[in-house]
């Protein structure tokens, strides 16, 4: 059976219906919700993307009856009728359009559905392989049809709010020069050039800076990205940037705008008056506060060195761990003693293990005295100064990590986030804005055994750090800033080098010979030959910013059809083998024949 909408033009939303609108003659189209056939009364519930409505039909109009008895769940439908008001004790105060329903004059059944895989209903528990697989029937579900609602009203904030401050929309290309940012690229092999490969690109870094040197001002885009990385909660192998570049700006103009961006959307998407500025907190700050360059500042469990106190104790662990380099901090869980078990606190030993602490130890004190598998090693006035410090009173557990500071700080900002998690000490209703500034320009790459670049390589070393490019390149501090939001890194980014002098000393530094410098990045160099206004930018995970403002912790919810933890996508079966003919076009040979078909 096909039936067209031919002729019928629909009026109406289901979820626009209301009291108001009794006595008027509709034209509504939607999915069948649920049926419920009484005996010679049927309802029907027609759903679409503003919500659900009733349908009304009865024996006095035998022949719209009987075609109504045939719809099943997730037919879809169109529907001529008059709104009436339900009768008295039929109202559904749980449905926003519970006080009316449809009395029909016209079904056309426009489409059949088998019985659907999972029930169309919010807040499934339905698997989320299954959901995946049947991915444009969870779409279905008004809680996912409402975060991609959600996500469109947040770009055209986005798109209105850069259009105001002066900002074109400029696309860059998708198929690009393999030039690594830190992850790996994905490559497409080209067809007319026989063994060569474009990129897609990780970012379109390099474009909008060339698009300053053009003179364009000020560029956004709302853009797709690559990373050949390894998946979690909050990343996807492609993902959306919202990504901009502004000439004639320094880190606190580019932030200013930025803040000036949040409040609009806050204020626009969740009626909230963000106060600004936000705080902006030095990189070595958050490390050593908090453990981590985006540090939750919900909640306390702030972290303390108390390495000058233990530094000649007689546990070797401290004490080793201080001759190394390393330090001994501790992070004070404040009146949680009775909560934290025997058993809590082993579970927690193992958990920091997973960051590479080898151990845990921790200090309790209890009503009758201080509890430790370490006070045995401590002088009293050791034990003291530590307890002072941690300004540690009756019912409070203090936890202490020694090793290498980034493995110290790994896992004791891990564990504040674990402990706050655990205890509930986490308020849902705030949303902490930080700056995180000053970063380090570089990081040694133990296994590469050389410099890398924290944030990219176009990013512009602090004024009065450049000479220690030539001395100490890992105390050099970059004009980098990072937006983060309740412990999640909301985006990034730089003022960056525009010298083609200092560009090329950078890729020095990170092992780049000049030729090979040149060779990748020549065409960036070479422009800023030419004039170029010194810029920045900074680039949001537009997926991540709709997943936090949407309340979710997971990406994959925010995003249409996304990918899981293998980079599959479990619709279409991407990815997939590819016939001989496209791989011998494409001049590819691959190493195992029969990893193909
Ligand atoms: P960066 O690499 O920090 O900077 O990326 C910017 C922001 O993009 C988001 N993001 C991701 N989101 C989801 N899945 C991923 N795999 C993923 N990777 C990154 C993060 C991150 O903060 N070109 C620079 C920006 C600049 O300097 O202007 C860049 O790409 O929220
Ligand atoms: P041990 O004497 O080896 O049993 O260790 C005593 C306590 O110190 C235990 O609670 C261990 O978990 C803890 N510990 C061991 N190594 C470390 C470390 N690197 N940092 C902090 N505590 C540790």
């Amino acid at each position: 059976m096909y039936e067209s909408i031919k002729g019928l033009k629909r009026t109406h939303k289901c979820g626009e219906l209301s009291a108001a609108d009794i006595g008027k003659e509709v034209v509504l189209m939607g999915f069948t919700n649920s049926v419920r056939n009484l005996g010679g009364v049927n309802f029907i519930n027609l759903r679409d993307i503003s919500g659900i409505v009733q349908l009304f039909f009865n024996t006095d109009t035998p022949e719209l009856y009987e075609k109504a008895a045939k719809v099943r769940s997730e037919y879809v439908l169109a529907v001529k009728g008059t709104v009436r008001a339900r009768g008295e004790g039929a109202v559904n105060k749980d449905m926003a359009t519970g006080e009316i329903e449809i009395e029909v004059t016209e079904l056309r059944i426009l489409s059949s559905a088998e019985t659907p895989p999972f029930y169309i209903e919010e807040n499934s528990d339905v698997k989320e392989e299954l959901r995946l697989k049947y991915r444009f029937m969870d779409l279905r579900r008004p809680d996912m049809q409402r975060n991609f609602v959600l996500r469109h009203k947040m770009a055209k904030v986005a798109h209105d709010f850069f259009d105001e401050n002066g900002f074109l929309e400029i696309e860059t290309p998708m198929l690009v020069k393999s030039t690594p940012e830190g992850a790996r690229d994905y490559v497409v092999p080209s067809r007319v050039h026989s063994g060569k490969f474009y990129a897609l690109p990780q970012s379109p870094q390099l474009y909008k800076q060339l698009l300053m040197v053009s003179g364009m001002d000020r560029y956004f885009q709302i853009v797709k990205c690559f990373r050949d990385e390894d998946l979690r909660a909050d990343r996807q192998p492609e993902f959306t940037q919202l990504d901009m570049e502004l000439s004639f700006v320094d880190a606190d103009d580019v932030m200013e705008i930025n803040e000036r961006f949040m409040q609009r959307m806050f204020k626009e998407i969740k009626g909230i008056d963000l106060k600004l500025p936000f705080v902006k907190m030095p990189y070595s700050e958050a490390m050593d506060r908090f453990g981590s360059d985006k540090p939750d500042t919900r909640f306390g469990l702030e972290l303390k060195d108390i390495s000058d106190i233990v530094k000649n104790c007689e546990f070797s662990v401290f004490a080793g761990a201080i001759e190394n380099g390393g330090s001994v901090r501790a992070i004070n869980a404040e009146g949680l003693g009775e909560k934290l078990t025997r058993k809590t606190i082993d579970a927690l030993g193992e958990f920091v293990k997973t960051y590479r602490a080898k151990g845990l130890a921790w200090i309790k004190l209890n009503p009758d005295g201080v509890q430790s598998p370490v006070a045995k090693f401590l002088k009293e006035e050791e034990m003291n100064a530590i307890l002072e410090r941690m300004n540690a009173k009756e019912g409070d557990v203090i936890f202490i990590v020694a090793d290498k500071n980034n493995v110290v700080y790994d896992s004791l900002g891990a564990l504040r986030l674990e402990i706050a998690k655990r205890f509930d000490l986490i308020d849902k209703n705030r949303y902490d804005f930080l700056w995180v500034t000053d970063f380090p320009l570089l990081e040694f790459d133990e296994e590469a055994n050389r410099y890398v670049a924290m944030h990219h390589p176009f990013t512009c070393p602090k004024d009065e750090d450049v000479a220690l490019l030539d001395t100490d390149p890992s105390k050099v501090r970059a004009k980098a800033y990072d937006i983060v939001l309740n412990g999640v890194e909301l985006g990034g980014g730089s003022i960056r080098i525009h010298d083609a002098v200092l560009q090329e000393k950078m890729f020095g530094v990170l092992g780049f010979t000049k030729e090979q410098a040149w060779d990748r990045f020549g065409f960036l160099m070479g422009a800023f030959k030419y004039g170029t206004p010194p810029h920045g930018g900074l680039a949001y995970g537009f997926d991540r910013m709709v997943m936090l403002i949407s309340g979710l912790d997971n990406i994959r919810e925010v995003i249409a059809f996304p990918k899981v933890q293998n980079a599959s996508e479990l619709m279409s079966g991407a990815p997939d083998y590819i016939d001989d003919r496209q791989i011998e076009e494409l001049h590819i040979a691959l190493s195992d024949k029969n990893e193909q078909n």
